[in-house]
């Protein structure tokens, strides 16, 4: 473990303690993610290709046996929260709390006893990012819980499950990627994903090696997914998949893709992200054959058809991403795209390492001039999934 997360695990043992007046069971750790490409077909039963970020969600529980949970933040001003396992409710809680308890209840809909918890989280997950704060914090509590009882579920389970909580406690529509990243991903390498069957890859993806760098640019512009845009674009999807007869845009291969907008006549609105959809999944498999072939730099251009296609045809960009992308590209970056689900949040840039500091200070100067709030860029290096610190 490195001296951080050793550093990070005592930390919130210690508040734990002072918290619940005793030691914790346990502390986990679960990441945030950015996603190299494979935006929006997650909910298409589509390919995505996250990778782990070295930020973390980090729960001290302990286990109880009385139905109580109790849920305490190191990131929220609020005293603990006591709520009653058996009185857990959809839709009944508008808070950050929802998350913790929404796994806890989509855990015991499923069948495991999960009898009560004492809980401190604390993150360094960037909220409102599009870095998946909020997976980090379900999937740190479901493997938690699922060591403390003995549940013996893998990975993509706790996901799945994390997902329901997240669609029906919370009620925002979200896809499986950001929870099955989480759950999943593997130091050094990116997570070639299958969202219908959770199938997966690890591809070694090691850019410092090969003299490169990611970067996050986060616009600080606030995304949120439960205001609207998502679900239209996710219910967008299940008509277009509907007109054309398939379960899911995933069936429409991408050598039909004429054909199929054809068929879709005068639906525009749907025509544009069935389009988006299935090149995008199309890209995914194009950036896996380069990396597998060991072509990295190559990557670059299909990250940049997938920002204009995210902004022309999906429509979920927003001026702050598309001036990270701009300025990126223009300053010399390889690629540049959004990441997540889009209307604010973070861009990823791909880059020569020597090209890094310009890069950084023409995006920096860009948004000075346009009068947007100053970015925050940090570089992402592929890092662990989930995993029990103590
Ligand atoms: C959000 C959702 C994911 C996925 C992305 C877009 O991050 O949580 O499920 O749909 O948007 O790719």
């Amino acid at each position: 473990m490195s001296e951080s997360s050793e550093a990070a695990a005592r930390s919130v043992a210690e508040r734990f303690e002072r918290l619940y007046g005793a030691a914790p069971d346990g502390v986990w750790a679960a990441p945030g993610r950015v996603n190299l490409i494979g935006e929006h077909t997650d909910y298409n039963d589509g390919f995505v290709m996250p990778f782990a970020l070295p930020h973390t969600a980090v729960a001290a529980v302990a286990r109880r046996d009385d139905g109580v949970l109790r849920l305490h933040s190191a990131d929220v001003d609020d005293p603990v929260a006591e709520l009653a396992v058996d009185a857990l409710a959809p839709g009944s809680d508008r808070r950050w709390t929802a998350y913790p308890a929404g796994v806890v209840w989509a855990l015991r809909e499923a069948g495991h006893a999960v009898t009560g918890a004492d809980v401190h989280l604390a993150s360094t997950v960037p909220a409102g990012a599009g870095l998946s704060s909020s997976a980090a914090l379900e999937v740190v509590v479901a493997l938690a819980l699922n060591d403390l009882f003995g549940l013996g579920l893998r990975g993509w389970q706790l996901a799945r499950l994390c997902q329901r909580a997240e669609n029906v406690y919370v009620g925002a529509p979200v896809g499986i990627m950001d929870q099955t990243a989480s759950a999943c991903c593997e130091e050094g390498h990116a997570l070639f994903l299958d969202t219908r069957d959770l199938s997966q890859r690890q591809i070694p993806f090691d850019l410092a090696a090969e003299g490169m760098r990611l970067l996050v640019v986060d616009t600080r512009v606030e995304h949120s997914h439960s205001e609207g845009e998502y679900g239209k674009r996710r219910a967008g999807c299940e008509k277009g998949a509907a007109l054309l007869g398939v379960d899911a845009l995933r069936d429409v291969p991408y050598a039909e893709l004429e054909a199929a907008l054809a068929r879709l006549g005068d639906e525009e609105e749907v025509r544009r992200l069935v389009r988006h959809v299935i090149t995008e999944d199309e890209r995914v498999e194009r950036v896996v054959a380069f990396l597998e072939a060991g072509d990295t730099r190559a990557i670059g251009p299909v990250l940049a058809e997938g920002h204009a296609s995210l902004r022309d045809d999906f429509r979920v960009s927003c001026p702050e991403l598309d001036l990270v992308v701009d300025t990126a590209l223009g300053a010399g970056a390889l690629g540049a795209r959004m990441t997540g689900g889009g209307f604010g949040g973070s861009a990823v840039v791909l880059a020569e390492e020597a090209d890094v500091p310009v890069i950084t200070k023409a995006v920096e100067e860009a948004f000075a001039a346009a009068g947007f709030r100053a970015p925050r860029t940090f570089e992402a290096v592929p890092s662990a999934g989930a995993r029990r610190l103590r």
